[in-house]
C-alpha cells in the first residue's frame, strides 16, 4: 500500500467509525437489528464489515451471547476491526478475517444470520454475493441487507443542475452499484431468499451536516480523481456546503432501505 492509499484508508476508517455515531444513521441499524431473533449461541456473518463496527455495537447489546464473523477484502479495515473490538472488550464473540465477498470461505449453511450493512451497493457483482450470502446461511435463517439508492442522493447547491451533476458524478463514483437496492425484490427469489420485511427511511440532514458532510469530505476527492468534473468546480461545491453549514443553511438527503429475507 503507497502512502496515498493509507491516507485514504485511514480516512475511510475514521468515517465508518463516526458515522456509526451519528444517531439518525445508527437508528436504521438498531431498527432492522431489533427485528431479528438470534437464536441462543447462534452464529452470525457480517461481509464487508469494515471496521466492524456493526459488530461491535450488536455485541454491546444486553444479553448477546452470539458468536459474530466479519469479512473484509481489505486489510487495513480487518486491522482496525480487530484492534478496536480488543479495546472495547468484545474481542470474545467476535472474530475478523480478510475475504471476498463474491467467495465466501464458509461452509454452506454455517450461518443463522447474515448481515450486508452498506456494501452491495460496492461490489463488483451483487449476484454473486446473493448467491453465496444465500449459500451458507442455514435453511430458515435470516439474511439483513441495508444500503441507500444513491440515485436519491442529494445535496443543496444554488445552480441545480450543477448540483445534481454533481450528486450524480458523487454517486457513480463511490458505489458500483448506486441503485441496487431497487432490484432486490426483483433478485432475492433468485437466489431462494423470500422477503419477509423490507422498509425505508430518508436520511435528512437540515441546517447542519454531520453524515452527509464527512460523505462530502470523504468521496469528492473520487469525483476529481474520475475527472467526470474539473477539480477546480468540485472545490467550488465543497465550499459552499461548508459555508451552509457555518450559516445553518445544509441540506443533503437520501434513501436508505432495509430488505430482511428468509433463505428457504
Ligand atoms: C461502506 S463500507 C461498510 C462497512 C461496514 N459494513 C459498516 O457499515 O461500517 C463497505 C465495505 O465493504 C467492503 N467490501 C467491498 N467489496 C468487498 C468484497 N468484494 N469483499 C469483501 N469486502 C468488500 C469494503 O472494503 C468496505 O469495508
Amino acid at each position: 500500500m503507497n502512502e496515498l492509499d493509507e491516507l485514504a484508508h485511514e480516512r475511510l476508517i475514521e468515517r465508518l467509525e463516526s458515522r456509526a455515531q451519528v444517531n439518525t444513521f445508527s437508528d436504521l441499524f438498531e431498527k432492522y437489528v431489533n427485528r431479528i431473533e438470534i437464536p441462543e449461541a447462534g452464529k452470525i456473518l457480517e461481509v464487508g464489515c469494515g471496521t466492524g463496527v456493526i459488530l461491535r455495537q450488536l455485541a454491546q447489546r444486553h444479553g448477546f451471547d452470539a458468536r459474530g464473523v466479519g469479512i473484509d477484502h481489505c486489510k487495513s479495515f480487518i486491522d482496525a476491526a480487530t484492534k478496536y473490538a480488543d479495546q472495547e472488550s468484545v474481542a470474545d464473540s467476535l472474530e475478523f478475517r480478510l475475504g471476498d465477498a463474491h467467495n465466501l470461505d464458509f461452509e454452506d449453511g454455517e450461518f443463522d444470520v447474515v448481515i450486508c450493512h452498506t456494501v452491495i451497493s460496492h461490489v463488483t457483482e451483487p449476484a454473486k454475493i446473493l448467491s453465496e450470502v444465500a449459500r451458507v446461511t442455514k435453511k430458515g435463517g435470516v439474511i439483513a441487507i441495508f444500503d441507500g439508492d444513491y440515485s436519491s442522493l442529494t445535496y443543496a447547491f444554488p445552480d441545480h443542475s450543477f448540483g445534481r451533476k454533481m450528486d450524480a458524478a458523487l454517486s457513480n463514483t463511490t458505489f458500483n452499484n448506486p441503485r441496487i437496492m431497487c432490484d432486490l425484490p426483483r433478485l432475492l427469489p433468485q437466489f431462494d431468499l423470500e422477503l419477509t420485511d423490507a422498509w425505508g427511511d430518508a436520511v435528512v440532514e437540515i441546517g447542519q451536516g454531520s453524515y452527509f458532510k464527512t460523505f462530502a469530505e470523504t468521496y469528492a476527492p473520487y469525483v476529481k480523481n474520475s475527472g467526470q468534473l474539473s477539480d477546480q468546480t468540485v472545490d467550488i461545491w465543497l465550499k459552499e456546503q461548508n459555508k451552509a453549514m457555518e450559516n445553518g443553511t445544509f441540506f443533503a438527503a437520501c434513501n436508505y432501505y432495509t430488505y430482511l429475507s428468509k433463505k428457504v
